[in-house]
């Protein structure tokens, strides 16, 4: 290996900045120029670019992740006394934004796609339960067909966390347009990042999505008008102007994350350790590649002496946090989440990563010593 590629970040945001610079610059500039800095029209553009890339009718920019989940929990009138089923492995804004309306977040395990299990979920189903939050982790849809089975069955609403899974796919129908609604973050790391915090409300509901847009912005429909009490989540204008000038690039770098994904597999197959897998009608976009290794620390510590970042999504299941003590969950309720949260690792992966940086990785990972 390359004395120069022997440090390999688990994320490189400057590569992929200066490979669109021109883009970029050109982007900034112009809101400078215009200094719309809130409500300009790249916000316009950018919604109707990602709605029609995405495929439903309405996209509606807002502040971040975290919120277009609440917003879109509140939107549906999900509130006190209501129970949201959450998967347990998922960053905490699944589950957050469901307290944070006042309501309670059932937690379900996790399959071997490290998706919530569907057979799972039926059983925690009450009187009390009005949604499910899907979440398409680390890249791999979870079982769409069957979430939107059950929640017919049950009269459930389905908000899709898409955080993770710009662009994949199910039987061809990209995730984000399954549910009622989905929600996007487009933090910085994303595979569609923006340059601070940025997210956004998808659906193909009318009604549904002028709430959204209320709730966004204090409660108006239009200036001084506020028909509800909303919030201050507005996308800010630099925001969607970068967003808009990486959109045309989000294929390109979700098709290098792929073949990255096929080299790692190739290089790991024979290795010990349990590759990620792909479910059959599913296309991954691989936000991350999470291998399972037992003596998960050691392995970490060894990557890391030899250059290599790593990075674990994520090392506490949900259930088991300090901030849903509350609830007394245990490991035997979560066996999947609990087993994995101890194994799981998530190696290097983005557009700009070269074959030989993942040949190094793979072949690190394969002469471990445990
Ligand atoms: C699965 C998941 N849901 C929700 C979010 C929240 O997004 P944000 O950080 O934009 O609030 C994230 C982002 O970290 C995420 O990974």
């Amino acid at each position: 290996m390359n004395a120069t590629l022997t440090t390999i970040p688990f994320v490189d945001l400057k590569a992929q900045y200066l490979s669109i610079k021109e883009d970029i610059d050109k982007a900034i500039q112009d809101v400078i120029d215009q200094t719309a800095f809130i409500g300009g029209a790249p916000i316009k553009q950018f919604e109707a670019a990602f709605a029609a890339y995405i495929g439903t009718k309405h996209c509606i920019a807002c502040g971040n992740g975290t919120d277009s989940i609440e917003i879109i929990l509140k939107a549906m009138n999900i509130g006190a006394d209501d129970e949201v089923i959450v998967p347990a492995n998922s960053w905490i804004s699944t589950s957050e934004a469901v307290s944070a309306i006042g309501a309670t977040p059932v937690f379900v395990d996790v399959d071997e796609f490290y998706s919530i299990s569907i057979s799972l979920a039926e059983k925690k189903i009450t009187s009390k339960t009005k949604a499910i939050i899907p979440v398409h982790l680390y890249g791999h849809p979870a079982d769409m067909p069957a979430v939107m089975q059950l929640a017919e069955k049950y009269k459930l609403k389905v908000i899709e966390d898409c955080a993770q899974s710009h662009g994949a796919e199910i039987n061809g129908k990209r995730t984000g347009t399954w549910g009622h609604a989905a929600s996007f973050s487009f933090y910085p790391g994303k595979n569609l990042g923006a340059y601070g915090d940025a997210g956004a409300m998808l659906t193909n509901n009318d009604e549904l999505a002028a709430v959204c847009r209320q709730i966004a912005n204090h409660g108006q429909i239009k200036k001084h008008h506020h028909v509800r009490e909303g919030r201050n989540s507005r996308m800010d204008t630099l925001q969607a102007a970068i967003l808009l000038a990486k959109l045309p690039y989000i294929d390109q770098w979700t098709n290098a994350r792929v073949k990255h994904a096929a080299l790692y597999d190739k290089l790991l197959k024979d290795a010990d350790v349990v590759i990620p897998g792909v479910k059959n009608n599913c296309t991954h976009v691989y936000h991350l590649y999470v291998i399972r290794t037992e003596n998960r620390e050691k392995l970490q510590a060894y990557l890391k002496e030899n250059g290599v970042e790593t990075v674990i999504h994520y090392p506490t299941a949900l259930p088991f946090l300090p901030c849903y003590h509350q609830y007394k969950l245990t490991p035997v309720d979560f066996p999947g989440a609990f087993h994995n949260q101890s194994r799981i690792l998530s190696l290097p992966m983005y557009a700009e990563l070269s074959n030989e940086q993942i040949h190094y990785i793979a072949d690190l990972i394969k002469r471990f010593d445990r």
